[in-house]
């Protein structure tokens, strides 16, 4: 039985008023909660005050990117060493964000998900497809290349304890999020794709959508079988509303 995973992405949004008081908030709203598994992504410059305020929760850290190489003449990058050194957990990769205004490519995104394996951190690899992509009838072939660059290089085994993001393009911050249904016919697919290589890994992979989640979608997104949680964006920045959506997921998942 796969456990679900709710996390805030939240992007460049922040300052070290709101990590107090929204982490606070969160710590309240979600004490009682079990039966979901919850990280935040915060902006890089506020992750080691947001570890202190998490301390003794089950809330995990989360971040937002991280770079190929481990050290060195990399001006402005952060590490997967440095991550894992100030407690982060779950590291987003290949954000649609990233790959549209940073040009990241399917070749760089395999690059990161290897060294955060390496370094014991949890990819969070974001896939999914553009508007016109999905108009064209191409979100599966998308989706394929995505994963395949990750499946080609590193290997089925290597989606072991990883969580795959599936966020259509077309539904970021939109508010027009998937239906239930449509995004339930593309995880089945994504994990039917990993599991033509290794069904027991593609059994055990968490599978979250994201796109337009809130705190009235969220409870019906989450009865679809392979909907293993979310990634939140604009709804992670109010406690109430993440915190719906947390215990939705912990409740149609329970058992
Ligand atoms: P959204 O963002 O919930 O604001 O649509 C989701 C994401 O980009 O991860």
């Amino acid at each position: 039985m796969r456990h679900p995973l709710v996390m805030g992405n939240w992007k460049l949004n922040g300052s070290k008023h709101m990590v107090n008081d929204l982490i606070a908030a969160l710590r309240n709203e979600l004490s009682s909660v079990v039966g979901c598994d919850v990280a935040i992504a915060p902006p890089v410059t506020y992750l080691d005050l947001a570890k202190h305020h998490l301390g003794g929760s089950r809330i995990a850290l989360g971040a937002q990117n991280v770079d190929t190489h481990l050290s060195g003449a990399y001006t402005g990058e952060v590490s997967a060493e440095m991550l894992k050194d100030i407690g982060a957990k779950y590291i987003i990769i290949g954000h649609s964000e990233r790959r549209t205004y940073h040009k990241e490519s399917d070749a760089l995104i395999a690059e990161k998900f290897a060294i955060l394996k390496e370094a014991g951190l949890i990819p969070v690899l974001c896939i999914g497809e553009s508007e016109a992509e999905n108009e064209a009838g191409q979100t599966e072939a998308v989706c394929a290349r995505q994963i395949d660059a990750v499946l080609n290089s590193l290997g089925a085994k290597a989606f072991e304890n990883t969580v795959i993001a599936y966020e259509p393009i077309w539904a970021i911050g939109t508010g027009k999020s998937a239906t239930p249904a449509q995004a339930q016919a593309v995880h089945k697919f994504i994990r039917d794709h990993i599991a033509k290589h290794d069904a027991a890994i593609a059994e055990q992979v968490i599978i979250q959508y994201g796109g337009s989640v809130n705190a009235a979608n969220a409870a019906e997104l989450f009865t679809q079988p392979d909907i293993d949680g979310a990634l939140v964006g604009g709804a992670s920045l109010k406690a109430d509303a993440f915190a719906v959506i947390v215990k939705a997921a912990a409740e149609a998942k329970q058992g």
